[in-house]
């Protein structure tokens, strides 16, 4: 009897942790962003960014990853599976030809360069505002200047 009840033990925290280990592989590790279909004459060089490193820092999937309705954020976290429609920023935020940055820009018309500086940036400021640890938010930190592949 006893033997059974280990047994059974063992198996649901053998799932347990299957589940769980599924779960963090379903979330990319590092992400270099760059959107060139988008971008088509590049002025900086394309941004890394560590999406698991943020995740273990404990910011929620849903700080970054949004789904609108009447002004509330209903994206079910479920949703959020590699290559799935309607994640990356981009199909949502278009690159209108010519911007210029507008700090009281109506939100929904905010470009794909404005929507990642303001969600990176904005939260970098203001970790570091709070006297944390926090990102970087000068050009070069995410931007490196480095040679052209052609040029090495
Ligand atoms: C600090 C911000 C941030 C957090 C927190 C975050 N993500 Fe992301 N995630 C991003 C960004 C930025 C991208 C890249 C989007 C793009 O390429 O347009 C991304 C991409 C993804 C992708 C890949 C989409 C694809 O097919 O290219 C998945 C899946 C994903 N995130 C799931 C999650 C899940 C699940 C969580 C919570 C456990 C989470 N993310 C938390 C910012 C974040
Ligand atoms: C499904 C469409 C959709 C996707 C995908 C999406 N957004 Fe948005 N985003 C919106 C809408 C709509 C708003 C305006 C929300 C409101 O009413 O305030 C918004 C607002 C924002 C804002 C706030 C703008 C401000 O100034 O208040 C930021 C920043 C932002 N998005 C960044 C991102 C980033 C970065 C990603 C990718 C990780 C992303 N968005 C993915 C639709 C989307
Ligand atoms: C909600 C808050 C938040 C958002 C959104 C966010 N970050 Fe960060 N980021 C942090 C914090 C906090 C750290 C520092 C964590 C630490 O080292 O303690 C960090 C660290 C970093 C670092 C340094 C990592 C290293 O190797 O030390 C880079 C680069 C970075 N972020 C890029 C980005 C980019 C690019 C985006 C947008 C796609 C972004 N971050 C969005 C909070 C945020
Ligand atoms: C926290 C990281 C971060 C910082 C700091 C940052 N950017 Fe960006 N920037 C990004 C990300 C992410 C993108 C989107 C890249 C992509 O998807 O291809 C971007 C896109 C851009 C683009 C559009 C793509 C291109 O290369 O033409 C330009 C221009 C740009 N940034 C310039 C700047 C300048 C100038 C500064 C300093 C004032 C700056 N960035 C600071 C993360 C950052």
């Amino acid at each position: 009897m006893r033997g059974v009840r280990v047994l059974l033990l063992v198996g649901i925290l053998g799932m347990v942790v299957c589940t769980w280990t599924l779960q963090l592989n379903a979330q990319p590790e590092d992400i270099l962003l760059d959107d060139h279909s988008v971008f088509k004459s590049r002025e900086r060089s394309p941004a890394a960014f560590r999406h698991m490193y943020h995740i273990s820092n404990g910011i929620e999937c849903k700080t970054c990853h949004h789904r609108f309705k009447g002004g509330k954020n209903i994206l079910d976290e479920t949703e959020l599976q590699e290559g799935a429609e309607g994640i990356k920023c981009s199909s949502c935020h278009k690159q209108t030809p010519g911007f210029r940055f507008a700090p009281d820009l109506d939100p929904t018309k905010r470009n794909l360069q404005q929507a990642f500086h303001r969600q990176c940036m904005g939260c970098h400021r203001q970790v570091s505002q709070e006297g944390k640890k926090a990102g970087p938010v000068t050009c070069g930190e995410c931007h490196p200047w480095k040679k052209k592949a052609s040029q090495s």
